[in-house]
């Protein structure tokens, strides 16, 4: 999926970013189950420390951004209802991925013990199973109709106001 509008295209690759980052931690999940793992072994380290490192940007970040530029943006082009939509998502996730992020630190000070496991799980689940078709949804609902909408001038702005200032 290419987008001709930068912001779209900025915003897309976030969203395969996230997903990728999810999948990743599904798989995790999977494969160790009942019994949890070495919080020193190199795959759950990385793992961690790209969670800790990328969740903050891919959800705080991003997500206000969404709110705060193109909902809203949208919103005075007559379309009120995918924001809305949209914003009531965020805000069932933004609590997950916070806790989730919160409890990574434990970990990583203290290790998984059977509680921070079972809690890393249910978290991990939870979070990959609203993130990933809410990413999917923006990039076939939100994303092509800004790409329709928005103007060079609009494009520019919103750009370097996302991109350039990070
Ligand atoms: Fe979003
Ligand atoms: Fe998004």
């Amino acid at each position: 999926m290419n987008f001709h509008n930068r912001v779209c295209q900025k915003l897309h690759e976030e969203h395969a970013a996230v997903i990728a980052l999810m999948q990743e931690l599904a798989q995790t999940i999977a494969r160790c189950r009942d019994n949890a793992p070495d919080a020193r072994n190199p795959m759950v380290a990385k793992l961690l420390s790209d969670l800790a490192a990328e969740l903050p940007g891919e959800v705080e970040r991003h997500f206000a951004f969404e709110e705060a530029e193109l909902f809203s943006y949208l919103g005075e082009a007559g379309n009120q209802g995918i924001g809305a939509h949209l914003t009531y998502e965020h805000g069932i996730i933004r609590p997950i991925g916070a806790a989730l992020v919160k409890l990574i630190g434990d970990v990583r000070a203290q290790g998984f013990d059977a509680a921070r496991w079972a809690e890393f799980r249910r978290l991990g689940q939870q979070l990959n199973d609203c993130l990933v078709p809410h990413a999917r949804k923006e990039d076939m609902a939100l994303l092509p109709l800004l790409d329709d909408l928005m103007d060079p001038e609009k494009e520019m702005q919103l750009y370097e106001k996302y991109v350039e200032h990070m």
